[in-house]
C-alpha cells in the first residue's frame, strides 16, 4: 500500500450577505464528494471552507438593517453552516475571512510582497459620494447611457445596448446608495504588480493545475499581458486596514482567497496533527486543491497563485473549475420559482436526492449543468430506490423469514463477484478525476447486473418450492453482499444511506478496502426502507416555495425592487409623497394558512367602511394565526392590488424586524378604531 496522501481541500468562501442555493450547492456538493472518497481511501485530507465577509456590499447590506457588519456575518454564519451541515456537507473547519488568523497572514502576505517590491501606489481619480462620504465603485453609480441613452444604467456597462465604458462617460451620474451627484476625486491607492509574475503563471497555468478549457482561457489574458491589480479601497469599507496605512483598506478580493490559510490555521490550533507550514510552505508535499465556479478563475488562476509565489509560499496543485447551474434548461430565475434556496429545497426534500442527480450530472469539465427537475425525480427514483435499494429490501426479507437474519456464506456468482470486484479501480479513477458522472454510471451498470441476476434467480418462487431453502439463503446472501459493495462505492455521494446500510448489515462504519472482503455467516439487524422514491407533488411544493421567496422578499422592499437608490431609509422624500399613503388602522377579522404556501397569510381586514383581503409573508412568526384575529394592526390602504397565485392582495400589513421569526406586526394604542386614518 503506497503512504497515504496530505490532502488540503477548499471550496469558494461564500459571501456573507445572502443565503446560499442550489447554485452554490453543485460546488460544495462536488468537493464534499470528492474529499469523502479521498478520507474513504485512507488519504488524510482537510477540506475547509468560510465565510467571505468583507466589502462595501455587505458594509451597506448591515446598514439598511440596521446592523452591525460583525452582527450581519454571524448571523449569516449561522444560516450557511446549517444549510451546509443539512446537505452533508462536512467541513473540517467553516470559518470567516472576518478573522484574527486572517488579519495575521493578509498583513503577513502583504508586508513580504512589499517588501520584495510588488506593490505599487499611485493616485486614482474616482467618483466619490458627497453625501455618503464615501467612493462608488461601478456598481453604485447609475445614470443615462452614453450611447443609446437609456437611463437607469450601472457604471460600467448598458443593460439596453449592451455597450461597456468607464462610469465617467455615464450622462446624469446618480449615487444608486444617497441618490446625490457623484464628484470625481482623487485618492492614493495601493496595485499589486501582476506583471511580476508573467512568466511564473505562463508556466503554471500550463503544468497540469488546470483543465485545458481553463487554461486556454487565460492565455487570452496572459498574451495580451497582465495589468496591476488595485487592492486598496477607502474608509468607511468593511474589511482589514492595511497596516500602516491608516483609513486605507484591502480590497475584499486581497483577503479572500487567504481566508483558505486562515480557516486551516484555525483549525491547526484545535487538531495538533495538523502543522500549518508542513501544508503551506514553499516546497510542501501535501496536495491543494481548490474547487471553484467559471467565474472566478482569474482570482485563483492568476492574483491567488502569484501573492503565493510572490510571499514565498508554495502554489495550488491544482484549481478545479465547474460549469454553473441552470435548472429546467435555463438560468435560475426567481419569478419560475427556479432560483432555490438550499433551505427551500432542504424544506421538502432530502439532500441525497441531489447529491446523487449531481453526482450522476458532473463531470471534468467547466460545461454549465441542468437541475431538469423531471429528469431528477425519474432518475433518483430509478437509479437509487429503484436499483440500489431495491436488491436489499428483495433480499433482507428471506435472510430473517428463513435464517434469523444470518447471511450463509458460499459465493453464489462468482462471475458477479469478480465484475465488481474489476470495477473498483475505474470507479475510483472516475472519483479521483472528479468525472462522477462515470463513477456513477459504472456503479449503476453492476447495479443493473445484480438485479438481472436476482430476478433470474427469483428467490421469492424458490421460497415457494420445497428443499430450496439453502439455493434461496446463498442467492440472498449474495444479493446482500453485492448491496453492501454497492454501497461503499456510493459513500462519498450517499452518506446517510451508507450510515443506515451500516446499521442494518450490522457492520462498522465502510471504508473503500471492505470492498475487498465479504460478508459470511453473519448476523444482520433487521432491514428498514433506506429511501423512499421522490413525490413529484414535492418538488412542485419547492418551486411554489421559491416563488413565495420572491414575494416575501418584494413585500419587505415594495419601492423598486431593492434598488439601494430607492431604498427608505436613505433616501428623503417630500412630504406630500407620505400623505399620499392611506395608512389606516386595521382590525384582523380572520387570519388563515394559505394551503401550498409555506409563508403567507390570509388576513381579513377590517378598516371601518369595507374588508380587504391581504396576503402577507408573515407566517414564520405566526403560525398560529387563529391567535392574530380580533387584534388591531396597520395597513396602507391604498397600495395598487396585486394579483397573486392565491388571489388578489388588497393593500398592505406593517411589521417590523428582519424575517423568519421575528416578525413583529404593528398595532396601536388601545382605543384605536378600525379605519381611522394614521397621520
Ligand atoms: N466570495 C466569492 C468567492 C471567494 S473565494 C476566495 C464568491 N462567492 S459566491 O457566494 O458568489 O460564490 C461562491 C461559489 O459558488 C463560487 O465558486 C461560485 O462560482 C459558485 N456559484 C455561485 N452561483 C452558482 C451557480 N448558479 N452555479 C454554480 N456555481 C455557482 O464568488
Ligand atoms: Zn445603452
Amino acid at each position: 500500500m503506497s503512504e497515504p496522501r496530505q490532502i488540503l481541500v477548499t471550496s469558494a468562501l461564500p459571501y456573507a450577505n445572502g443565503s446560499i442555493h442550489l447554485g452554490h450547492m453543485l460546488e460544495y456538493i462536488q468537493t464534499d464528494m470528492w474529499v469523502r472518497f479521498q478520507k474513504l481511501r485512507g488519504n488524510q485530507c482537510i477540506y475547509v471552507c468560510a465565510d467571505d465577509a468583507h466589502g462595501s456590499a455587505i458594509m451597506l447590506r448591515a446598514e439598511k438593517e440596521g446592523i452591525t457588519p460583525e452582527q450581519l456575518i454571524a448571523n449569516v454564519q449561522a444560516e450557511h453552516s446549517s444549510d451546509f451541515a443539512d446537505f452533508l456537507v462536512d467541513f473540517d473547519n467553516f470559518h470567516s475571512t472576518h478573522s484574527e488568523e486572517n488579519r495575521e497572514l493578509s498583513g503577513l502576505i502583504y508586508a513580504r510582497l512589499r517588501d520584495a517590491g510588488h506593490i505599487a501606489t499611485r493616485s486614482v481619480t474616482q467618483y466619490f459620494d458627497p453625501e455618503k462620504g464615501m467612493f462608488l465603485a461601478d456598481r453604485f453609480i447609475k445614470g443615462t447611457c452614453p450611447k443609446c441613452a437609456a437611463e437607469d444604467q450601472y457604471g460600467d456597462n448598458c443593460e439596453k445596448c449592451g455597450a461597456t465604458y468607464a462610469p465617467t462617460e455615464l450622462k446624469n451620474p446618480k449615487s444608486a446608495i444617497s441618490g446625490a451627484t457623484p464628484v470625481l476625486r482623487d485618492s492614493q491607492h495601493f496595485f499589486f504588480k501582476l506583471p511580476d509574475f508573467q512568466a511564473m503563471l505562463q508556466q503554471w497555468t500550463r503544468s497540469g493545475t488546470l483543465q485545458d478549457a481553463v487554461a486556454n482561457k487565460l492565455a487570452e489574458w496572459l498574451d495580451s499581458g497582465l495589468q496591476e491589480w488595485d487592492i486598496s479601497r477607502d474608509a468607511p469599507y468593511f474589511g482589514f486596514e492595511i497596516p500602516g496605512e491608516p483609513g486605507k483598506y484591502f480590497y475584499v478580493w486581497l483577503d479572500a482567497p487567504i481566508g483558505y490559510m486562515a480557516s486551516f490555521k484555525n483549525l491547526c490550533a484545535r487538531r495538533p496533527e495538523l502543522d500549518f507550514d508542513a501544508f503551506w510552505n514553499e516546497g510542501s508535499k501535501a496536495e491543494l486543491y481548490h474547487f471553484i465556479g467559471k467565474d472566478i478563475v482569474n482570482f485563483h488562476a492568476l492574483f491567488w497563485p502569484a501573492m503565493l509565489e510572490g510571499a514565498g509560499f508554495r502554489k495550488p496543485s491544482a484549481v478545479n473549475v465547474h460549469g454553473y447551474l441552470t435548472v429546467n434548461g435555463a438560468k435560475m430565475s426567481k419569478s419560475r420559482g427556479t432560483f432555490i434556496k438550499a433551505r427551500t429545497y432542504l424544506d421538502h426534500l432530502q439532500p441525497e436526492y441531489l447529491r446523487y442527480y449531481y453526482a450522476a450530472k458532473l463531470g471534468r469539465g467547466v460545461d454549465d449543468l441542468d437541475l431538469n427537475l423531471e429528469d431528477f425525480v425519474q432518475k433518483v427514483n430509478s437509479d437509487l430506490v429503484g436499483k440500489v435499494v431495491n436488491i436489499a429490501s428483495r433480499c433482507a426479507g428471506f435472510i430473517h423469514k428463513g435464517n434469523e437474519g444470518v447471511m450463509v456464506a458460499g459465493d453464489a456468482a462468482p462471475e458477479l463477484t469478480e465484475a465488481f470486484l474489476a470495477a473498483a479501480p475505474s470507479i475510483a479513477d472516475a472519483y479521483e478525476g472528479r468525472d462522477f458522472g462515470r463513477a456513477m454510471r459504472e456503479i449503476m451498470a453492476l447495479a443493473d447486473r445484480a438485479n438481472a441476476w436476482i430476478a433470474d434467480k427469483a428467490p421469492w418462487s424458490l421460497a415457494k418450492q420445497e428443499g430450496k431453502q439453502d439455493e434461496v439463503q446463498a442467492i440472498c446472501a449474495q444479493g446482500i453482499n453485492l448491496f453492501r459493495q454497492l454501497v461503499i462505492f456510493l459513500k462519498p455521494v450517499l452518506p446517510v444511506l451508507a450510515a443506515d446500510a451500516e446499521a442494518f448489515l450490522n457492520v462498522a462504519p465502510l471504508t473503500w478496502n471492505d470492498h475487498l472482503s465479504r460478508l459470511e455467516n453473519h448476523q444482520l439487524n433487521p432491514f428498514k426502507a433506506l429511501m423512499s422514491r421522490i413525490e413529484p407533488a414535492k418538488v412542485e411544493a419547492m418551486v411554489a416555495a421559491s416563488k413565495e421567496d420572491l414575494l416575501a422578499a418584494e413585500a419587505k422592499a415594495p419601492a423598486g425592487n431593492g434598488e439601494l437608490a430607492k431604498d427608505p431609509l436613505s433616501a428623503e422624500i417630500e412630504f406630500d409623497t407620505f400623505a399620499a399613503v392611506d395608512l389606516r388602522v386595521a382590525l384582523i377579522v380572520k387570519a388563515e394558512a394559505v394551503p401550498g404556501a409555506d409563508k403567507l397569510l390570509q388576513l381579513t381586514l377590517d378598516i371601518g367602511d369595507e374588508r380587504r383581503n391581504v396576503f402577507s409573508g408573515i407566517k414564520s412568526a405566526y403560525p398560529d394565526p387563529s391567535l392574530l384575529e380580533g387584534r388591531l394592526t396597520m395597513m396602507v390602504a391604498n397600495l395598487k392590488p396585486r394579483k397573486m397565485r392565491f388571489g388578489v392582495s388588497e393593500g398592505m400589513v406593517m411589521a417590523a424586524g428582519p424575517g423568519g421569526e421575528e416578525i413583529y406586526l404593528l398595532s396601536p394604542d388601545s382605543g384605536a378604531k378600525p379605519g381611522q386614518r394614521i397621520k
